[in-house]
């Protein structure tokens, strides 16, 4: 069989996963499953470039985990892997680290952003973000990368980075293209529909996240921000109506004309209940098997476990191939005694 094109993408375990990254993400991850050899990780190298509490980030590692398989990522057909788990992906950030420009980190629309959302912490890591990302994708020679608009810059500067490896060194890694989910992929905020739904909007009611219960659902979508008019209909200039529109659409695949004839003059409060209940009806599935798949805790880590190493198999060879091509002398094989390190004196 000829050689499938190759996939690599991550999202952060930095909170929970929301119906935009269904939407944005998970959907089309899995469509392409079947077409292509995929790589998906979780990101939990990149989710400490802002502080997170220690039990939390572990906890929210296996809830990703388990909420991609809930959604259909098949472990048999694709790698699901944890990023620190393959070490490699920092070990070539360092190589292309000495090859980014400090310019080219700065320029970053998201380093900007983030260093004013977090003016107390912002760290070396944060600003060589991209760098990691380059990395994760480098490392796996993919061909494709789908991401949301908010990330083709940093893709741009991998392209950059990998042309620029290849030049000085030989060439070494494949240049990847970005894969832009389809139009309608974006979910807005339930409180300032102008704003992306953001998992870690401090405000609850704003987002919907996949494991929400129909409780939940009903309140968040009964206090979703509307516009003025009660007719429903998808118009730019009433974002709020709008994203509810397309919210209906995900849940029930009905198309916007059918929805718009389907509701017309019915009244926001009927197509809010309705849509409260396509919601919940869509999210229960995924809901059900992500917590039957997060009571098995011991399954999780032995899928993640065979994941590191399928990811690893791969890294590992392009690592070896960018030390060679850099000039680092071979390293010996080491063996270990065993003995255990302690940081307590005495
Ligand atoms: N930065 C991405 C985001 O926040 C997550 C990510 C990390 C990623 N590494 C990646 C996405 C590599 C695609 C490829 O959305």
């Amino acid at each position: 069989m000829a050689q499938r094109p190759v996939i690599l993408s991550g999202i952060q375990p930095s909170g929970k996963l929301t119906i935009g990254h269904y939407t944005g993400a998970l959907r089309n991850w899995v469509a392409l499953q079947d077409s292509h050899e995929c790589y998906f990780m979780i990101a939990d190298l990149h989710a400490i470039t802002v502080r997170q509490e220690p039990e939390q980030l572990r906890q929210r590692t296996l809830d990703t985990a388990a909420l991609y398989l809930a959604c259909g990522i098949d472990p048999q057909q694709s790698v699901l892997f944890v990023q620190s788990h393959v070490p490699e992906h920092t070990q070539l950030t360092w190589v292309l680290a000495c090859l980014t420009g400090m310019g080219e980190c700065q320029r970053m629309t998201q380093f900007k952003e983030k260093s004013l959302q977090h003016r107390h912490n912002v760290n070396v890591g944060l600003f060589a973000y991209p760098i990691l990302m380059a990395a994760d994708i480098l490392l796996y020679q993919a061909d494709l990368v789908p991401v949301g608009a908010d990330q083709k810059q940093h893709l741009e500067l991998t392209r950059n980075l990998a042309e620029r490896f290849n030049y000085y060194y030989g060439e070494t890694f494949r240049i990847p293209e970005p894969y832009i989910p389809p139009l309608g992929a974006k979910i807005m905020s339930l409180q300032e529909p102008t704003k992306k739904m953001s998992k870690s909007d401090p405000n609850e009611n704003a987002v919907l996240f996949l494991t929400d219960t129909p409780e939940d659902i009903q309140r968040k979508i009964r206090k979703a921000v509307t516009d003025s008019g009660r007719e429903i209909r998808y118009e730019e200039q009433r974002p709020g109506i709008a994203n509810l529109i397309v919210l209906y659409h995900v849940a029930t695949g009905k198309s916007i004309p059918e929805i718009e004839a389907e509701f017309g003059s019915a009244g926001y409060a009927t197509f809010k209940a309705a849509l409260a209940e396509a919601l919940i009806e869509f999210l229960r599935p995924i809901r059900e098997e992500y917590l039957r798949l997060r009571a098995a805790e011991d399954h999780l880590h032995n899928l993640l476990a065979e994941g590191a190493r399928r990811a690893r198999e791969r890294a590992a060879h392009t690592l070896q191939l960018v030390y060679e091509r850099v000039g680092f002398l071979k390293a010996p094989v080491l063996e270990f005694s065993g003995a255990v390190v302690s940081n307590q004196r005495g």
